[in-house]
């Protein structure tokens, strides 16, 4: 499996103090900052926009490789996910992750009658994060199963497979909610089918549940109140980081 990446998810940082908490989870042996930004329609939440993302950029020292430390792993719960993507490019995003629910509705409602649609818009938008230079991750719901996803995996196209799938293990929409166990069985049926995958769960990950998620294949592990709630959060990451390479 690829190596083990940790992620915290700054939703449960002091959001008055963003730059100070961004850098410190980095040096603190964070790997990548998951970046959760919210539309109040898509989830019943709202969070900040690109504007933000620009300013917290600021904070943290890009990476240096491709999927490098400092990598800015945006989670767009949103109803339209194309619409953000250059927005994002521009606020220095790396890696924009958009919902296959939301690729799916907003082509049946823009484009009723096209049948094929409903598989070939995830496809799209895979490649439009490509070409305008991210990373691209696409992330199924709890209620969506994980078979939606093998046409854009098993894509000839390279440009159409996504670098990362992201199998929520909450409900989108809130941090310190409870870890849903009965997601692993679609992050162990990825990882039997492709080895080499970015594999990210996100939702009460802590290190009481990362081991599950770990031995069922995952390798980039979110987690919001688990670090930024801790007391050490430094001791959190590093303990998260050795249940998946262990
Ligand atoms: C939930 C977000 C998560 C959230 C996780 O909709 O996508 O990234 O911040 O928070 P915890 O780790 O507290 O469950
Ligand atoms: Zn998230």
């Amino acid at each position: 499996a690829p190596p083990a990446i940790i992620a915290p998810s700054i939703l449960s940082a002091d959001f008055a103090a963003l730059g100070d908490a961004c850098s410190r989870t980095i040096h603190q042996g964070a790997d990548w900052l998951h970046i959760d930004i919210m539309d109040g329609h898509f989830v019943p939440n709202m969070t900040f926009g690109a504007p933000v993302v620009t300013t917290i950029r600021k904070h943290v020292d890009r990476p240096q490789t491709a999927g490098g430390k400092g990598t800015f792993d945006c989670h767009m719960m949103i109803s339209e996910p194309k619409k953000w993507v250059t927005s994002f490019k521009g606020a220095g995003c790396e890696c924009y992750t958009f919902h296959y629910e939301a690729a799916v509705s907003s082509t049946a409602a823009t484009r009723p009658q096209d049948e094929t649609s409903e598989r070939t818009n995830p496809k799209d938008m895979i490649r439009y994060i490509h070409e305008v230079g991210m990373k691209a991750g696409i992330a199924i719901k709890p209620g969506t199963p994980v078979d939606v996803l093998y046409d854009v995996l098993d894509s000839r196209s390279e440009n159409e497979v996504p670098d990362m799938v992201l199998v929520m293990t909450v409900e989108p929409g809130f941090g310190g909610q409870s870890f849903m166990a009965e997601m692993m069985p679609k992050v162990q049926e990825l990882r039997k089918r492709y080895p080499d995958l970015n594999i990210e769960v996100d939702g009460g990950l802590s290190e009481k549940t990362v081991d599950q998620a770990a031995e069922a294949g995952a390798n980039v592990i979110v987690a919001g109140s688990a670090v930024f709630g801790a007391s050490d959060p430094g001791a959190v990451i590093q303990r998260l980081r050795d249940a998946v390479e262990r």
